[in-house]
């Protein structure tokens, strides 16, 4: 091979190079746009809203009974979706994550009691968009949770909400902490 030609070779190579980056470049792209797709598609078959239907609400009782091992709240969570208190986030119809949210139970300030979010669809951001969903609609919105709840105190401090002390006796050796939005 003479001298020109190895040069012509290697600028051919630095060519092909160049184009395979430029395609895999391209397939980034158009995997971005693929995932971007896939995302704004989850986020439109998301709902928040207040629970409407006799199974929305028997959903939202059967989540905290496996939640909690009992049925004890399930008169309390039908007496908020009649108050218009319950929200539920539903997923092509199925609801998923539900909270109470109930303007007589802490000094009249709108208070979340309950919020849970099905076990399988945890860490997918249904918890903070109740939190976010509820706290729009109001200037000060309250809740709390036992001390030893990491998860809940966490998704807590990430959504901005301000921790405003705790209260010990409830339960015994897990204190109250209470939190406002800010
Ligand atoms: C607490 C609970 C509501 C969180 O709901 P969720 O939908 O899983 O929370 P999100 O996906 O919105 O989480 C938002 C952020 O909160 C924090 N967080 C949530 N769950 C967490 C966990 N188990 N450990 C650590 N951080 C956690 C993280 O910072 C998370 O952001 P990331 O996923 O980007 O790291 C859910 O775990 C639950 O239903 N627990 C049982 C019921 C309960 O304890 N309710 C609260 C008192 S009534």
């Amino acid at each position: 091979m003479s001298g020109t030609s190895g040069v012509v070779v290697c600028r051919f190579r630095l060519a092909e190079l160049m184009v395979t980056a430029l395609r895999a470049f391209a397939d980034i792209k158009k995997y971005a746009r693929y995932l971007r797709f896939i995302v704004g598609f989850a986020e439109a078959a998301l709902e928040i809203r207040k629970a409407t239907t006799s199974d929305e609400i028997a959903r939202a009782v059967a989540m905290d009974e496996a939640h909690l091992g009992s049925n004890k709240r399930a008169d309390y969570i039908k007496a908020r979706a009649e108050n218009g208190g319950l929200r539920v986030a539903v997923l092509r119809d199925e609801v998923l994550a539900f909270c109470c949210l109930d303007n007589g139970y802490f000094f009249e300030k709108p208070f979340i009691s309950l919020l849970i979010v099905s076990v399988d669809a945890r860490r997918r951001g249904l918890g903070a968009g109740l939190l976010s969903h509820v706290s729009s609609a109001s200037t000060e919105v309250w809740t709390s949770t036992n001390r030893s709840n990491a998860a809940m105190r966490k998704l807590l401090d990430k959504a901005g909400w301000r921790y405003c002390g705790e209260l010990r006796g409830l339960d015994e050796g897990d204190p109250e902490r209470f939190y406002k939005t800010a």
